[in-house]
């Protein structure tokens, strides 16, 4: 497994899946738009998400706390964060700056609808596609003029086509074109340390 630093958060890929992952890569393509028109693309997304039949197996015991690991499923680029205590704290932080702080929109697995947005608190898993047109998210820290929406030292989803974020739960931020949350793939935990994402999965 490679580790790299990217905008203030640790980034690590191995393998088969890194090799996947660079034709859909972030931080290669993090302002390229995908060709989608309009924000019946947010709900178009999720059909497709939906519609994705791939299963795969994902070794997650090697990330290390506050980084994350992503992988290609169904084209799709997925984020897998190992959150430390201090950014599990920072999802409660955040709520009163959120549109839709307890999941109401269908964006994810039942098992995913609570503050963490996962199965396990420590490990949140998400489609890094912004809700809105579709663009490719980036990890960026928080700038000056978010003062009073985002901590100083926080780190979360980016948008660079228009603006939009979301916390380390995938939960967007009030005021930004996006008006939900990111998507969580199925997926199901195999063993402590390998979750199973696709729509096999009896918890998804
Ligand atoms: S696609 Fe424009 S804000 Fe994300």
């Amino acid at each position: 497994m490679t580790v790299t630093e990217e905008a203030g958060l640790q980034h690590s890929t191995d393998g088969a899946g890194r090799r996947r992952f660079l034709a859909r890569s972030f931080s290669l393509l993090g302002a390229a738009c995908l060709s989608r028109e309009s924000s019946a693309a947010a709900w178009s997304l999720l059909a497709d998400t939906k519609a994705c039949n791939q299963e795969i197996d994902v070794d997650i015991g090697d990330i290390e706390p506050g980084a994350r690991l992503d992988v290609d499923w169904c084209g799709f680029p997925v984020s897998i964060i190992h959150r430390t205590e201090a950014m599990l704290a920072s999802l409660e932080t955040l709520e009163p700056g959120l549109l839709d702080p307890q999941s109401a929109a269908p964006q994810q697995p039942d098992t995913c609808r609570n503050r963490s947005r996962s199965i396990v608190p420590q490990y949140g898993v998400y489609v890094g596609i912004c809700t809105y047109l579709t663009c490719y998210l980036t990890y960026t820290p928080a700038k000056p003029e978010w003062k009073g929406l985002w901590p100083a030292d926080f780190t979360g989803f980016y948008c660079a086509c228009h603006g939009s974020r979301y916390d380390l739960a995938g939960r967007v931020l009030q005021g930004v074109p996006s008006k939900l949350n990111l998507v969580v793939p199925p997926h199901r935990y195999v063993s402590d340390r390998v979750i199973h994402i696709g729509p096999g999965t009896a918890e998804a």
